[in-house]
Parts: C-alpha cells; structure tokens; sequence
C-alpha cells in the first residue's frame, strides 16, 4: 500500500489579473521509503505542490490520502506534526533560540521534549558540538543541518523539502544532498523533494517533471 496517494489534484489561484491554474490533475503514489524529485522551472508550481501534498494548503480539487486515510478533511495539524516533515530553502529556523532548542521544538509542539532524541539528530547532522548555539550564528550549511534534524524530530514518515540546497554554495550544497539523502534511507523515510539540481534528481528513485503550461 501507498504511503501517499494524490489523485487528480488541482490548484486554481484567483489574483487581481484573473485566475491562473497552477496545477492541472496531478496524481502521485509514494511509497514507503522512496525518494522523489519534483523538476521544472520557477513558476511551475513546485512549492505549491509540496505545500497541497504536506497538507499546508487546500487544493481546489482532487483527492489527497495519507496512510490511507483522506488527508484533506478535519484539523490536520497534530497528524501533521507527527506524520510529516518540512525542510526549507531559506531553513526557517528560530534565529534567537539554540540549536537544541530549534531541533526539539516539534517535540514540544506534540507535548513532549525528548531531549535524548534532539541531541542523537543533531549528533547524525555533525552538529552535537553546536547544541547550545544560537541559531543566528550558524553557517548556512549548519542551519540546514539544523532544518532536517528538526524535520526528523517526531520521527515522521514523509520529509518534504523545497529546494534544500537552494542557498547554499555548490560544495555545502552536495554535502546537504547526501545527508539528506542518507538519512532517508537509514532511517526509512519517504522524501518529496523540489529541487533545481540535476545531482540532487539523480539521487533520487524518481523524478518527476512538471511542465509549464
Ligand atoms: N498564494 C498565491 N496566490 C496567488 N498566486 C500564487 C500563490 N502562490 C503561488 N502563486 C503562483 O503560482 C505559481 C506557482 O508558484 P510556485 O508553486 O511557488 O512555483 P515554483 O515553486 O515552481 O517556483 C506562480 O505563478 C506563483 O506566482
Ligand atoms: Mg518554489
């Protein structure tokens, strides 16, 4: 059985020059543990994307389920902060709270800190010598370190990132890629990826290109 099933999804915005349709019947069915690249130019409705299947945001139409369950219905933020993980291009970290503090927060937000956990992600990103930072002094390269070891925090079964390595130097970014990718795999995780970088793509099981209409 699927992990995720999207089915049909449709995506309308209404702005002040008219209505633009970003996405047209997109369906996808992920499965556990595998990787995904979403490809194709800015504009094409990649963020959007990754924000209707991380349940962020309401398609206009279509059909979303989650561990087979309708993922589009009811109050999804306490499924979502258990079941799913989000990774950034500009990180999205609190600039003014600890490593430690930002890598526990989405323990917290479920009502338990589980610092043991906290400090074993944040060994697995090669930052255990930065837990006590503050965020705003971190490279960029660390921040995104920080960024996954948070998306892994409630050990969720999708990571979804939007273009991770976007802000970062090509050498940071190819090392970003493979822990992401690495984690993923060690930790049997399933990853929706937007992302602009061919290197990153191949690392993937699939990619999947959306075209411009
Ligand atoms: N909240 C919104 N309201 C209106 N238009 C939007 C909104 N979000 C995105 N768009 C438009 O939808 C299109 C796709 O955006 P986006 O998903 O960010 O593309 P990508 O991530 O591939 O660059 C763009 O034309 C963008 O201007
Ligand atoms: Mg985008």
């Amino acid at each position: 059985m699927s992990l995720l099933q999207a089915k049909d999804i449709k995506k309308i915005y209404k702005g002040p020059s008219g209505t633009i349709e970003v996405l047209s019947r997109f369906s996808l069915s992920l499965d556990r543990g595998e990787a995904i690249a979403i490809m194709g130019p800015s504009g094409v409705g990649k963020s959007t994307l990754l924000s209707i299947l991380g349940t962020l945001e309401k398609p206009t139409s279509g059909y979303l389920e989650i561990q087979g369950k309708n993922a589009l219905k009811g109050d999804l933020s306490k499924r979502r902060n258990n079941l799913l993980g989000f990774i950034f291009q500009r990180f999205h970290l609190l600039e003014e709270f600890t490593t430690l503090q930002n890598v526990l927060l989405p323990s917290k937000i479920a009502g338990e800190a589980d610092e043991k956990r906290a400090l074993m992600l944040l060994d697995k990103v090669g930052l255990s010598d930065r837990a006590n930072f503050l965020a705003k002094v971190l490279s960029g390269g660390e921040k995104q370190r920080v960024a996954i070891a948070r998306a892994l925090m409630n050990d969720p079964q999708i990571l979804f990132a939007d273009e991770p390595t976007g802000n970062l130097d090509s050498h940071t970014s190819s090392q970003i890629q493979d822990l992401l990718i690495s984690l993923c795999r060690e930790m049997k995780k399933s990853l929706i990826v937007a992302t602009h970088d061919e290197g990153l793509a191949l690392k993937c099981d699939r990619v999947i290109q959306l075209e411009k209409k």
